[in-house]
Order: structure tokens, then sequence, then C-alpha cells
């Protein structure tokens, strides 16, 4: 039988006033799918982009958006032989779960809508004693957190006492990403270009500094840290910020860029790379989609975390479902501390 869903759909690239609400009927899961009915959405930078045609390129049009969201399992279709679940999660109908980032079709599907159909590989447990907006925010934001942080060295097993730096730390994953490296026993410093989001940083991590321009942060960090830099620095901003945090690392240490905020291109300072030894790394999410030991690794990592009370999305604002345009435009303007997210009218 046929399911009537109602998703936000674009036909034009531009920003969220191409969004429009439409009816979208959806047919039963077939083998290997779910559907999934959401209690709320995670809204994310990259919905910004996609929206905008910068993201993966020019989306076909019409096309859907999201790729974040939890919800209850209402519908599986018959298991397919051979395909793992994710992480080791069998699904079951009435289970609470999220999606995996990098394996649903954010066009042809996404997640801004009422409910969905995902392949059941996508699925993850989502904790109970997370509430609707923050189960939202927490699959994409916590693997990219915790993956990252792998990437740059920094796991349970390493991280007790290594000083590890987190710039634009207001964003989403820069939160979970201060949370999860703490909870591991890491010395956090958050860096963040705004100084009313400063004093609210100060609950997250050991060390706060205003980065108003990248000289500024570089020598906070030094005062922070003796002059001795930190282990890692984790970094979606990229440009002016990218050689300045060559300067914040240690001898021997890391940077990990995954995100573009600044734009695409960036400066490298080389002498400091090489006579430092430096490990700088690119670092994407989906890494994890092409290597099943380290995605089962960081899924482990990331619900342990979350077990011991040491992940937990911090909701800048819940909009209702109809509002998303202006909840994308919220993000937008940068104003926001922590996940914007869309919540649905439970019937
Ligand atoms: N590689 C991956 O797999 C992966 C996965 C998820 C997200 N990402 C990337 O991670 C980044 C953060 O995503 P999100 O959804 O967490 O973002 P978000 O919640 O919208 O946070 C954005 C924050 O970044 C800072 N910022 C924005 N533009 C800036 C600029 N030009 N210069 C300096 N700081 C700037 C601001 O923080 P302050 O006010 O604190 O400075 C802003 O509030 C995005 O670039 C996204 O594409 C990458």
């Amino acid at each position: 039988m046929m399911t009537t869903t109602r998703a936000w759909q674009f036909r034009e690239i531009g920003g969220p006033e191409q969004l429009e609400l439409v009816d979208h009927e959806l047919p039963p899961p077939g083998p290997g799918e779910a559907r999934v009915r959401f209690e709320a959405i995670g809204l994310n930078r990259a919905d910004l982009l996609e929206l905008a045609g910068r993201y993966f390129g020019p989306p076909p049009s019409p096309s859907f958006l999201g790729q974040e969201a939890v919800g209850v399992i209402t519908e599986l279709g018959p298991a397919v032989e051979g395909e793992a679940p994710a992480g080791g999660y069998e699904p079951a109908v009435g289970d609470r779960v999220g999606l995996m980032v990098g394996r649903i079709d954010h066009r042809g599907m996404g997640t801004y809508r009422t409910a969905g159909i995902y392949p059941q590989r996508t699925l993850l447990p989502v904790p109970e004693t997370l509430s609707a907006a923050e189960g939202a925010g927490f699959w994409l934001a916590t693997l990219t957190a915790v993956a990252g942080l792998h990437a740059g060295g920094l796991t349970p097993e390493t991280a007790e006492g290594k000083k590890l730096l987190v710039t634009a730390a207001s964003s989403g994953v820069g939160v979970v990403t201060l949370q999860a490296a703490r909870t591991m026993g890491a010395k956090t410093i958050a860096a963040t270009t705004s100084s009313n989001k400063a004093e609210r940083l100060k609950v997250l991590a050991d060390h706060v500094v205003v980065a108003s321009t990248p000289e500024a942060m570089v020598e906070r960090v030094a005062e922070i840290t003796g002059r001795t830099g930190v282990d890692l620095a984790f970094d979606p901003i990229g440009f002016a910020y990218a050689p300045a945090l060559m300067q914040t690392a240690a001898q021997d240490g890391h940077v990990v860029f995954y995100g573009l905020l600044a734009g695409m291109e960036a400066p490298l300072d080389l002498r400091t790379m090489i006579f430092k030894d430096l490990g700088v790394h690119g670092f994407t999410v989906h890494r994890i989609q092409r290597d099943a030991a380290l995605l089962d690794e960081v899924v482990g990592i990331t619900l342990g975390l979350a077990e011991r009370g040491g992940l937990r999305p911090v909701i800048a604002d819940s909009y209702p479902f109809e509002r998303a345009p202006e909840a994308l435009e919220a993000m937008a303007r940068n104003e926001h501390f922590g996940k914007i997210v869309l919540e649905l009218a439970q019937r």
C-alpha cells in the first residue's frame, strides 16, 4: 500500500526560499529497506550548500533535502542476504533510529519529510535518554566528530592528557567533538569567532579562545599550552586559519581539515609543516563507509561515549517542520549555538 508523506522539495538552486512543501507517495519498503516515521530532523550546513548547488554539484530538479533525522521504524522490507547491518545493529519494527550519513539518497529521498524509506544498513539506534531534538542531531555530528578525531590519532585509548583545539566550536559538530574528546580524557580548547558564544563554551571546554583573527588564536593557544602547542587541531574553516592551525600544532602534532566554511583554498605553511613533522589530514565522514572495520569501531566508540553520558547534542533551536525555510535562514546567520532541528507533531 502507498503511504502519503509531506516533504520539502526544491526545483531551482538558491536559498531556503526555493523550498516548497509537497505530498510525496511512498511505496512499501523493498528488500533490505525500512520505512521510518520521523519525530525530528537535524539541519546541517551541507543542506544550505546543497540548496545553493555547491555540495556535490548541481542537484537534479526536483530534489529533496536533508541527511539527518530520528524516528521509529514502522515497516521492514524482506532481509537481503549478505547485506551487513551498520555497526552490528539489527533493525526491528518499533525501534527508534537515526540515519547514517553518506548512505542515504539525500536528493531522491532526503530527510526533510514526515517519513521516508531507507536501506536498513543506514539505520543506527538512538539512545533512549535523548529527546527527539537531541536524537535528530546525534548520529551525523557524532560520527563526524569521533571518526574525525580518530583520523587525527585521538581515540579512547590514546586521548588521556592530549591537547585538542576545536575551531568553529559552537557548530553542531564542534560541540559534540568537545564532548567526545573530553569524555575520552583529552584537554580541550574551543575556538569561536564570536565573543557572545565564548561564555557558553566554557562549560564544554577546558579553555575558550575568541579567534577574532587567526593570529589572535595562535597567540592565545600558545599561552594556554605554554608554547608547546596542541596534539590535534580539528577545523572546518580553512583558508587563513589553515597556516595558523599549523602554528598552533605541537611537534609531531596533527591537523584535520573537515570543512570549507571560508572557501575551497588555503595557503599552507610548509616550513612549519615540515619542521614540526605534522600530520595534515583531509577528512570526510564518508571514510567510514569504505572501511567496515572502522565503521564498527567508530559506532562502538560513539555508543560507549553516549552510555557514559558524554555525548548529548546541544540544541540551539527547534522549529516546527512546516517552518523549515525559516530554520535554514537562521542557520545561515551563524548566530546559533549547537544544532538547529525541525520537530514533527506526533499523532
Ligand atoms: N567532513 C565531513 O564529513 C563533515 C561532516 C559534517 C559537517 N562538516 C562540515 O562541518 C562544518 C560545520 O557544520 P555544522 O553543520 O556543524 O555547522 P553549523 O552548526 O552551521 O556551524 C557553523 C559555525 O561555524 C563558524 N563559522 C561559519 N562560517 C565561518 C567562517 N567563514 N569563518 C569562521 N567561522 C565560521 C561559526 O561558529 P563560531 O561562531 O563559533 O565561530 C558558525 O556558527 C561545515 O563546514 C560542514 O560542511 C563536514
